[in-house]
């Protein structure tokens, strides 16, 4: 959908890395380095492992890495791909040990062991491939594994004009007409992820296509964060109930069981979607005795009940 490297957006010292190493297989004609990219969801490392492909003109195949645990699945894929071919293993961590050490070997040494018999093994060369690893959790890989990858590169959160620019360009993508400051607005509340920035883009088009209007105004989109209950700093719903929860006694600890039971939120889904970005933002912290809510986070809970008072009372 990107068609080059030179569409993409921000993330400008990761990407450096990865044009010299792409700049350097181009005039040495070889292929591209292993890669690994970890960070955030929804921050383009599928996307530039794409790019990636693309750019050497080869073959992707992409997998995510949980199907690759079947034995055989890897050496199957390993001996399937040609010359300078791009594997990407999307959330690589979740390979299993022995697949892991499968990988880092392949890596090193351009083989495979295959078994021939009950007792006995042989090796089996492998073509010249690019393995490219995709992670959310990079310190979960074995560290052989982690070694073997020759270019390392992070993916941070957008900023709100990196966002805007990749909203403004999704829109001319799409045929939707928007105005820069409604770019800026869905930025804001993208809590610094280009999925979630086009997720409420598309929100806001299909409200304004719900009207039967081809161009996105300001009242389509304040509407569509209203109906997407979406605030001012990007806070869901289920965000914004776990602050409010925080809020009934903020000085006081709540244990993560508590949380569930009041909010009806599961656990994992606390633990691992909502509180990351909450603390980040500063809005809550997290102690040894529960998760309190920060005096940011008071204040956060307070302007927006204001602003709820407020539109209610003139409504
Ligand atoms: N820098 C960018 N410029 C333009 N579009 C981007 C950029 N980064 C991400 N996107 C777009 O945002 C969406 C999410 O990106 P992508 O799927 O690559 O994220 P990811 O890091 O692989 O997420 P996950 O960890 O969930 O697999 C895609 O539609 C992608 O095209
Ligand atoms: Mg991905």
């Amino acid at each position: 959908m990107i068609p080059t490297i030179s569409h993409w957006i921000g993330q400008e010292q990761a990407i450096r890395r990865f044009k010299v190493a792409l700049e350097a297989s181009w005039n040495d004609g070889t292929k591209l380095p292993h890669m690994l990219f970890y960070g955030c969801p929804g921050t383009g490392k599928t996307m530039l492992a794409h790019l990636a492909a693309k750019e050497m003109g080869v073959k992707i195949h992409e997998r995510l890495a949980q199907v690759m645990n079947f034995p055989g699945t890897l050496n199957g894929l390993l001996m399937q791909a040609q010359d300078k071919d791009v594997i990407f293993l999307d959330e690589v961590h979740e390979l299993v040990h022995p697949a892991q050490t499968v990988l880092y070997r392949a890596m090193e040494g351009q083989q495979i062991s295959l078994r021939s018999n009950v007792n006995d093994t042989y090796n089996m060369p492998i073509k010249d491939v690019t393995i490219i690893g995709a992670t959310t959790d990079e310190y979960h890989l074995l560290s052989p594994l982690r070694q073997r990858f020759k270019v390392v590169i992070p993916f941070s959160l957008y900023d709100v004009t990196s966002l805007a620019k990749i909203i403004d360009q999704r829109a001319r993508l799409i045929g939707i007409d928007i105005h820069q400051d409604i770019a800026i607005q869905i930025a804001i509340r993208s809590r610094g992820t280009p999925r979630f920035a086009i997720r409420l883009l598309e929100s806001c088009q299909r409200y304004a296509r719900s009207k039967g209007e081809e161009i996105v105004t300001m009242q389509h989109f304040e509407e569509t964060v209203d109906m997407d209950c979406i605030d001012e700093l990007g806070l869901t719903l289920d965000d914004q109930r776990i602050i409010n929860f925080l809020t009934i006694q903020p000085s006081k600890p709540v244990r993560l069981f508590t949380l569930e039971a009041a909010t009806g939120i599961h656990r994992r889904t606390i633990q691992e979607v909502i509180e990351p970005f909450l603390i980040r933002m500063g809005l809550i912290e997290r102690t040894p005795q529960g998760r309190v809510i920060t005096e940011q986070g008071i204040r956060h809970v307070e302007s927006t009940t204001q602003v709820e008072t407020v539109s209610k009372a003139t409504s």
